[in-house]
């Protein structure tokens, strides 16, 4: 902030030359009518109208000039407030971003920054600027009469109570509109991503219904909130009419009676009459700042949300060894999914969890890996508890083949790349290789360099899923986590993949959540997990002598029933 000072006080300067120019220009008038007009002075005519014109030429210029200052302040401010907020918002817990929608945050962001930009921009303008007009009219007033300043202006008292009573309704109103347009983000965001099933239900028209719904919603805060803010230089406009008509009665009979000129009068009139412009932008500064405010509250609702998965005080350093998994609970709010789970990963060996859907499977790899944090119990690597490392060094340490897309709108290679950004070209290329990129992508014009398109549209699910591995591959972290990596491939992609993937996770401790028994039989121990604890656990040789629920799941899948578990 401090750096704009200078340039404030610039932007000052010139807001108090364009606000004394129109009291000069007021001021003009008494010698034209009084002293030129009725002497037939031509000459004197001509030099006033020259005045005029320098008065309105400096006007012009100085209010370009700190508009100019102004505005670029605050889009300095804005963006670099914009950066700040995406900065905190990454530091926030997973939870945050699952609670809170995306066009939400991104509403904020945009639209609440944006808005108070707006809003700072003319607030600061118009404090400048009018209270100067304002002031120098005022005098313009004085110097001609005071008892016809005080008759015009003596309503102006009365309008302090509405007006406060105005600023409450404002900064609701507007509090109102600014959560109705993040509800719009937010619906747009979810149309545009869920554009396929939309097409495919023919969702179209619902969707258009229910957007048009939340446009009406939107559409009447938003006039809610701008009737408040007219309301404000309304009130002025009414005190004006009774200003001028007790000025022209009054001063009127003066003239006619001769004590006061013609001149004086018009003088006196056209300060009057450029008067109640600024006024009403100063009366409107009270709402514009209650506005702001909503949009403020807002943002500081952003930037005092803290996260709760913080890296330890003395953090240690990730060591290889067992992943151990010790009577560990976890709850999503009311909804118990782990409830005392026990396990152990061998370093440097591949262990399988099999379990049904929703039984916490994808839960285990986001508490190893520190999005979310376990209620009660030990989760220990190399026998250090995960929430006593270092967090950058444990994430690092961790490479993840996820179920969600975790594409970004860029080129293959430089998605891969992600695994680890300062990797040459030939790593890049390696690791494509290794996961059975290439061989797709060396189908492609550009090859690597092929756009994956919004989320990793342009490729297919398991051409996605392909290029995630290869980022894994790329990371070579010591601890590989696998989330159904072979969900979404067909057999032929899927032997290439499995190839891959034994490759990769060879000296690695491996965790691999599968269903199919193919990816699973060969792992060094098997952990089948149900409601959030382990039922059974062994090798596949094991499991099968034990007869229980890993043999039937075997028995359906030689069966060609392929059951999810
Ligand atoms: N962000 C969340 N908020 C609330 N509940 C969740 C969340 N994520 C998962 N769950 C619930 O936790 C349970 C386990 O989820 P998950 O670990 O993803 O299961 P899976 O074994 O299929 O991978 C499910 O019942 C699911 O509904
Ligand atoms: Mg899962």
């Amino acid at each position: 902030m401090a750096v704009f000072w200078p340039r404030l006080i610039i932007a000052a300067i010139l807001m108090t030359i364009e606000g004394a120019a129109l009291g000069a220009l007021a001021y003009l008038i008494q010698p034209l009518f009084d002293d030129l007009f009725s002497a037939s002075n031509m000459v004197g005519v001509g030099w006033v109208a020259l005045a005029i014109a320098g008065v309105f030429g400096l006007r012009a210029v100085a209010g370009f000039g700190q508009r100019l200052i102004v505005v670029s302040i605050g889009l300095k401010v804005t963006t670099s407030l914009q950066s700040r907020l995406l900065q905190h918002l990454l530091s926030l817990d997973l939870a945050y971003f699952r609670s809170t929608p995306p066009g939400a945050l991104i509403e904020r962001v945009r639209g609440d920054t944006l808005a108070l930009q707006g809003l700072a921009a003319t607030t600061v303008m118009s404090l400048g600027r009018d209270t100067i007009t304002f002031a120098s009219l005022l005098t313009v007033m004085l110097i001609n009469d005071w008892r016809w300043t005080l008759l015009a202006l003596i309503g102006l008292p009365l309008l302090v109570l509405p007006m406060l009573g105005l600023q409450r309704y404002i900064r609701a109103t507007t509090a109102a509109s600014r959560e109705a347009a993040a509800r719009l983000s937010t619906q747009l965001d979810e149309i545009f991503h869920g554009i396929q099933s939309i097409k495919l239900n023919r969702l179209e028209r619902h969707e258009t219904g229910r957007f048009d719904g939340e446009v009406r919603h939107f559409l009447r805060e938003a006039l809610r909130a701008q009737r408040g803010l007219a309301a404000n230089p309304a009130l002025i406009d009414l005190i004006a009419a009774a200003g001028f008509v007790a000025v022209l009665y009054y001063g009127g009979a003066q003239i006619i009676a001769g004590e006061k000129s013609v001149g004086q009068f018009m003088s006196f009139f056209t300060a009057l009459a450029l008067i109640f412009d600024p006024l009403r932008r100063l009366s409107n500064i009270a709402g514009q700042v209650q506005a702001g405010v909503a949009s403020l509250a807002r943002l500081y609702e952003v930037l005092e949300a803290r996260a709760t998965i913080l890296p330890p005080t003395t953090p240690q350093k990730l060591q290889t060894g067992d992943i151990r998994f010790e009577d560990v609970h976890f709850s999503y709010g009311d909804t118990a999914v782990l409830n005392g789970l026990s396990f152990t990963a061998a370093l440097g060996k591949t262990t399988a969890i099999v379990g049904p859907s929703g039984a916490g499977k994808t839960t285990i790899f986001g508490l190893l890996t520190r999005l979310v944090d376990a209620d009660q119990g030990r989760i220990t690597i190399g026998g250090q508890p995960v929430d006593g490392l270092e967090l950058d060094g444990l994430r690092d340490g961790v490479a993840m083949v996820g179920q969600e897309t975790a594409l970004f709108d860029a080129t293959i290679a430089e998605n891969i790349r992600l695994g680890r950004l300062d990797a040459t070209p030939d790593a890049v290329r390696a690791a494509a290789d290794a996961a059975s990129v290439t061989e797709f992508a060396d189908a492609m014009p550009l090859g690597l360099d092929t756009p994956v398109g919004p989320r990793g549209s342009a490729l297919s699910g398991g051409q996605r899923q392909r290029v995630t591995i290869a980022r894994a591959m790329l990371k070579a972290a010591p601890i590989l986590l696998l989330d159904e990596p072979t969900s979404a491939l067909d057999a032929r992609s899927e032997q290439l993949v499995q190839e891959a993937l034994t490759r990769l996770s060879a000296g690695r401790t491996t965790l691999v959540i599968a269903h199919r028994l193919s990816t699973i039989r060969d792992a060094d121990l098997i952990v089948v997990i149900d409601r959030g604890r382990v039922i059974e656990q062994g090798t596949h040789a094991e499991l099968m002598a034990m007869n229980g629920a890993y043999a039937r799941l075997e028995a359906l899948q030689s069966a060609g029933l392929m059951p999810l578990l």
